[in-house]
């Protein structure tokens, strides 16, 4: 199938701030196995602990959000330099930084297409979205670090992993997430827009088991779908 995987640079960080190479390496070589199996793929990849760190920094010293959004933008586009590297041939070898040049690097075909970071005011689940819409995805994948949408903040007590959620659900879940750079969370109001007008068949996911990007290309049962009323 065509699909946008999406990455959470949250992964692809340990604690100390130090990128996770084995992390990298799991991720590169499940890629490797899917497209092997004949799936066609756009990885878009996030900012994760340094676009935190630099955002963080640059506000700190007077940066207009919109700056500090440019940063985030770069820092992720840096991370898919790391996967891009770690897929070798099979990656198309430029960080796409505009959507015309994604649809050219998909006509090619047959190679991997990675992106980052876009456009300020939102984050890369936004990107993810507008590249499944582009490329008429049949499904949007989304590695995060929890185990999907959860009925409430999933540290309060007697929260509950969802299964799946509609768009309204998830906009009233998620309705309290920060929209300043650096602190989006699981899916700000761009993406889930696009995911919505588009009906895009969205399935986030652990992505700290590196077993559940097979899963989830499996159609296994895994993380929360985003259901539609008709789905595509
Ligand atoms: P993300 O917040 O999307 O990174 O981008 P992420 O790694 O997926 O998030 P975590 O760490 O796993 O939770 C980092 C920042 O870059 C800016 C935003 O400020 C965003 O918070 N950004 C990213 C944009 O402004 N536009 C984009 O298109 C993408």
């Amino acid at each position: 199938m065509r699909a946008v995987l999406k990455i959470g640079g949250s992964l692809l960080y340990n604690e100390d701030g130090q990128v996770r190479i084995d992390r990298l390496r799991e991720y590169a070589d499940s890629i490797k196995s899917l497209v092997k199996a004949g799936h066609s793929l756009v990885v878009v990849v996030g900012g994760g602990k340094p676009a935190r760190i630099f955002i963080s920094a640059a506000r700190e010293l007077g940066a207009s959000e919109a700056q500090c959004d440019w940063l985030g933008i770069k820092l992720a586009r840096n991370n898919a330099e790391l996967l891009c590297a770690a897929l070798g041939d099979l990656a198309y070898p430029k960080i796409i930084d505009d959507f015309d040049e994604l649809e050219v690097a998909m006509n090619l075909g047959g190679k991997v297409v990675l992106l980052g970071g876009m456009i300020p005011g939102q984050s890369t689940n936004a990107v993810a979205a507008a590249s499944a819409e582009l490329i008429d995805a049949d499904i949007l994948f989304n590695a995060t670090n929890v185990d999907g949408v959860y009925d409430r903040n999933p540290e309060e007590k007697g929260a509950k992993k969802l299964d799946s959620i509609d768009v309204a659900q998830l906009r009233t879940i998620l309705s309290s997430e920060g929209t300043r750079a650096g602190e989006y969370n699981l899916f700000d109001p761009v993406a889930i827009g696009i995911v919505e007008r588009s009906k895009i068949p969205t399935v986030i996911f652990n992505g700290n088991n590196p077993q559940n990007l097979a899963k989830a290309f499996n159609n296994e049962k895994i993380g929360t779908t985003i259901v539609h009323t008709t789905n595509k």
